[in-house]
């Protein structure tokens, strides 16, 4: 099996080892122009880290920024594969992971040797696999989607072709009830969306009368029947922008909040809750880890950096072309864009 590497960097200075003086967002600031770096942040990093960004959106739309943007280095505020994607699509950058253990638990549930034991008992069918897998994985499969996309491809597949769908196999199960489309789905999940509880959620909308359900279709089905919208992270947030509601149950990722804040102030957001009913559970581990100084060392170090061999990197730069070229148009990119054109 062939991994992706992130590596430590030589010499590498931790916290420690800068002055505790140090106003860490103005060197970020002065390092950011002097490497030439742009700063990526998915809408599930920190409100702190959001408004630092150059840009900030969706799975869909960061690759998209990654493929166009002109920096010399990216340094990637997500989770490992999305910095992976930004490496495939802009081999030529240095890509830098502030914290190289941001993994994601629907990547995790696909080992690339299963994965391929599993397309082989499959010979007929063409693989479409969400993009939150590994590299390898995704050179394994036909056509990487993200939950902005996958209907809009799922329904450009020829009719009688069948169809494997991994890792998630709630987001498979959603795209199957949208399109009515029979597909095999992979047995993934991810940890945050799946300990959403539909009881406490009834609860709340029952406490909340008039508040209206936005759910990211990573949810199990026992969620996504109740919510009165399901989408990507971008379309949650298109979603509480034009409807006319006031009061937002959010049952994805806590900190999209921040930006459905920013962007309608005057309205209220409650995140869904999970099985106890009080756990901060709405909260990604995996996001959790890169940091402001974490960013800040990233840049000072040239490291966490990640690279993949190059045969790798073409093999999974095939299907993930076939996804920008099949989907839907892009939204306009724009400084701490709020990702609301598309889908
Ligand atoms: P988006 O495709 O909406 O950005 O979601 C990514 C993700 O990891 C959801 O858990
Ligand atoms: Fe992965 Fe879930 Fe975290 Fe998204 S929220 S990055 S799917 S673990």
């Amino acid at each position: 099996m062939i991994e992706t590497i992130v590596h430590a960097g030589e010499g590498t200075k931790t916290l420690r080892d800068v002055a505790s003086t140090l106003d860490i967002e103005t060197e970020i600031a002065r390092l950011r122009r002097e490497k030439n770096a742009v700063i990526l942040a998915h809408y599930y990093q920190d409100g702190e880290i959001q408004d630092l960004a150059d840009f900030v959106g969706d799975s869909l739309d960061l690759s998209r920024a990654a493929a166009e943007t002109d920096a010399d280095v990216i340094v990637f505020c997500g989770v490992r594969f999305m910095a992976e994607v930004a490496k495939i699509l802009s081999p030529g950058k240095t890509v830098l992971l502030p914290d190289a253990a941001a993994g994601c638990s629907l990547e995790d549930t696909c080992r690339p040797d299963a994965f391929r034991a599993f397309r082989a008992t499959h010979p007929e069918h063409v693989a479409i696999t969400y993009i939150n897998c590994s590299a390898e994985v995704k050179a394994l499969s036909d056509i990487i989607v993200t939950s902005a996309n996958a209907e809009h491809i799922v329904r450009q597949i020829p009719a009688d072709k069948p169809i494997l769908f991994a890792p998630d196999r709630h987001l498979g199960a959603y795209i199957m009830r949208r399109t009515g489309r029979p597909m095999t789905l992979w047995d993934g999940i991810c940890i945050v969306h799946e300990q959403f509880s539909e009881r406490e959620l009834l609860a709340l909308r029952a406490r909340h009368p008039g508040a209206k359900i936005t759910a990211h279709p990573e949810c199990p089905e026992s969620v996504l029947q109740h919510a009165d919208h399901v989408g990507s992270t971008r379309g949650m947030l298109r979603y509480v922008i034009e409807s006319p509601a006031s009061e937002f149950i959010v049952a994805t990722e806590k900190h999209l909040i921040h930006q459905m804040q920013k962007a309608a102030p005057h309205k209220t957001f409650i995140a869904a809750p999970g099985v106890d009913g009080s756990c901060d559970c709405a909260r990604c581990p995996y996001m959790a880890l890169n940091t402001f100084d974490k960013l800040y060392l990233a840049l000072v170090n040239g490291a966490p950096r990640i690279e993949m061999p190059e045969e790798l990197r073409r093999r999974a730069l095939a299907p993930l072309q076939r996804m920008l070229d099949m989907s839907p148009p892009a939204a306009t990119s724009r400084r701490q864009t709020v990702g609301v054109a598309a889908e």
